[in-house]
């Protein structure tokens, strides 16, 4: 790789600006396990400083490996996988890897289309979000292929995997608004028979249960994660009688939905209906109100993820782990007590 000034940047320039051999810049590079973490740091950020490149021929031929990593998403438009994208080409750049994105659309035939194209591309690794539960049937997740599985829980016990606690953030979310004064709490969900959106209807209900507040079927509705799926759904809790004062939707672009129907209404956030979303997407807090919602460590999961990949391509025989991260309540203003 050629650096401003023309010089080619080799492994021994980073090794010189790291402090290190130029073998311990081999085995972070070979993703060694044997480098102590904050050696490790010391020579990413050398060759994040340096732009250093290795050779993707010398490295393919070195590691019998192509330096890829496939990650498939479920929905690329949707500004969670985005920025989870961003964090896992980060580490996988940091890695001297490269990644091939694909977008399964929620649709397992499409996963399963992409699954076999990264296989035929000879990538390294896959990282997956999976379609839906089904996903977890494809065999060749059972293969040789090694297997990250983010945001999901697909049987954690075969696959690595890493998570946000869904759950804890469905009870943070309903448990913030109790506190507001809300009793008539309606809950937006997301695409039925997906873990993540069923595990934050389940804190949703544990909070309700906690707090001795009975559970009403009719003020939980399905959403798409999707603008047009909450705005509709929104709808629906509006003609109930009385509506809800405050709604808890299980993911962002939902939020934005709910509200944008609210206002359609002549309705007010919050004075009228308080909105609290999850995920922390970066619109989050440029929307007006600024919106308040239940953020998700996407970065630390996708670095995670790479890692993990990393650590399997060293050792295939690691038992696979589970990582199920905290999340963080996030107020700001889409939320205010109750109207007496
Ligand atoms: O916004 C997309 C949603 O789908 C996120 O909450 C993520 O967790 C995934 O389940």
């Amino acid at each position: 790789m050629l650096n401003a000034g023309s010089k080619r940047i080799t492994i021994r320039d980073v090794a010189k600006k790291a402090g290190v051999s130029a073998q311990t810049v081999s085995r972070v590079l070979n993703q060694r396990p044997d480098v102590a973490p904050q050696t490790r740091e010391k020579v990413l950020q050398a060759i994040a400083d340096l732009n250093y490149r290795p050779s993707g021929i010398a490295r393919s031929l070195r590691l019998k490996s192509t330096g890829t990593i496939g990650l498939i998403v479920p929905d690329s438009s949707n500004p969670f996988f985005a920025e989870l994208g961003r964090a896992i080409e980060k580490t996988a750049f940091e890695n001297g890897c490269s990644v091939i994105l694909c977008n399964s659309d929620g649709d397992l035939e499409r996963e399963s289309f992409y699954i076999e194209a990264l296989v035929s591309k000879q990538v390294d690794g896959l990282i997956i979000v999976g379609a839906n539960r089904a996903s977890r049937k494809n065999p060749i997740l059972d293969g040789s292929l090694p297997v990250v599985v983010v945001d999901r829980d697909l049987n954690g016990e075969r696959f690595d995997t890493v998570l946000a606690d869904n759950l804890e953030g469905g009870k943070k979310g309903t448990s913030y608004l109790i506190a507001l004064g809300h009793e008539r709490i309606a809950f937006i969900a997301g695409p039925s028979g997906l873990p993540t959106s069923a595990a934050r209807l389940r804190g949703y209900r544990r909070a309700l249960e906690e707090h001795g507040i009975a559970f009403q079927k009719e003020l939980v509705v399905s959403g798409d994660f999707r603008y047009q799926g909450s705005y509709r759904a929104m709808e629906k809790l509006l003609k109930l009688t009385p509506p809800p004062t405050a709604v808890f939707a299980a993911n962002d672009m939902m939020a934005v939905g709910a509200i944008a129907c609210i206002r359609d209404h002549y309705l007010r956030v919050p004075e009228d209906i308080s909105v609290i979303g999850f995920d922390d997407i970066p619109l989050a807090s440029f929307l007006n109100p600024k919106l308040t919602t239940i953020a998700q460590p996407r970065g630390e999961m996708g670095r995670m993820a790479v890692t993990m990949l990393m650590e399997r391509l060293q050792d295939r025989n690691l038992p696979a782990r589970r990582y199920v991260l905290p999340v963080t309540l996030v107020e700001r203003e889409s939320c205010s007590r109750r109207n007496q």
